[in-house]
């Protein structure tokens, strides 16, 4: 199977679906994204998509920073989202990347006077981050972008170029992942990933005005310690060097799932394995990602309307 797209108003094999090379997202990193996961339950043949309203009403909010007016409401993106899936009939998990942006074909930077346009691909994803092994990470020479100069709440494409610089650094000196600091020297999040830290019987995040993007995953584990393991999260700024003190620390986010992080500037955290309360998340998170907790199937949207190997033959 292809993976597909749905692009100017119709599905079509990603390989047919291109853009002129004037287009202004292109030129000046006017478009936002998100991305959103299909998870695979082989006992049901069923993909799950994890939370795709809350993707779709955070990328509806990124429009409006942007000044994008988004083709469609968020109850139609999730539909055509479901439809786009359905069509691809991956048997395996996807990775789904809607992006809305400035189309027109014009040089000229600015965000007024432009059309806008959308589109979905359904793709697979290699592993992001390694989730059994744990995650080695660098603190970031570069700073993440501050909300006065690109909203980091908004998921704008533009801002990336701050992630791939903190990523290709981290990488090229040997690590898997960076930790972003903001401008004042807190702690932020990684290239594409929230953090955590496990301190005492708390789990302690930074708050939304340390340029974080807010994470569905990272939502979705506050919820889940406080209901499953009756663990409350603070959020508040953290500093660097609580990092290296911290019982556990760890990633969040649809791509890295909840990634360990076993080593931060060449110091083991922890005992350098996987934390008790990082393990323990871990593994509600996979139950209930692929649609296999009762309670949570809310936050699961099924894209097959039948199972999905039956449907095919
Ligand atoms: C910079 C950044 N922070 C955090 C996240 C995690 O967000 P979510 O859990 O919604 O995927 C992402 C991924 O989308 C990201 O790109």
């Amino acid at each position: 199977m292809p993976p597909y797209a749905f692009f100017r108003g119709q599905f079509m094999p990603l390989a047919e679906a291109k853009i002129g090379i004037l287009t202004h997202a292109l030129h000046y990193g006017t478009a936002c994204f998100d991305g959103i996961r299909g998870n695979w339950n082989s006992e049901q043949e069923q993909l799950f998509l994890f939370r795709v309203r809350d993707h779709y009403e955070r990328m509806h909010q990124g429009c409006r920073i942007l000044k994008i007016k988004p083709p469609y409401s968020v109850d139609k993106m999730c539909q055509l989202t479901v439809e786009a899936v359905e069509k691809s009939g991956y048997l395996e998990d996807v990775y789904i990347r809607p992006l809305a942006y400035k189309s027109s074909e014009a040089i000229g930077v600015r965000l007024h006077g432009l059309e806008d346009d959308f589109f979905i691909i359904v793709a697979t994803l290699a592993a992001y981050l390694d989730v059994e092994k744990g995650v080695r990470c660098c603190t970031s020479s570069w700073r993440r972008i501050d909300d006065t100069m690109i909203p980091a709440r908004g998921k704008i494409t533009g801002i990336y170029v701050n992630s791939a610089l903190a990523k290709t650094e981290a990488n090229e000196r040997g690590f898997d992942e960076a930790i972003l600091l903001t401008h004042d020297g807190h702690v932020s999040e990684g290239s594409g990933e929230n953090i955590f830290l496990v301190v005492g019987d708390k789990l302690v995040t930074p708050p939304s005005s340390d340029n974080i993007l807010m994470g569905i995953t990272r939502d979705t584990v506050i919820q889940l310690a406080r209901k499953e393991l009756d663990v409350e999260t603070v959020e508040r700024s953290v500093d660097r060097s609580e990092l290296y003190i911290a019982e556990e620390v760890f990633f969040t986010g649809t791509a890295a799932h909840v990634s360990p992080i076993v080593e931060i500037d060449e110091r083991p955290i922890g005992d350098g394995g996987i934390g008790k309360v990082t393990g323990q998340l871990q593994s509600l998170y996979f139950d209930i990602i692929k649609g296999k907790n009762p309670k949570y199937l809310d936050w699961c949207t099924p894209a097959y309307s039948k199972p999905a190997k039956a449907r095919r033959s």
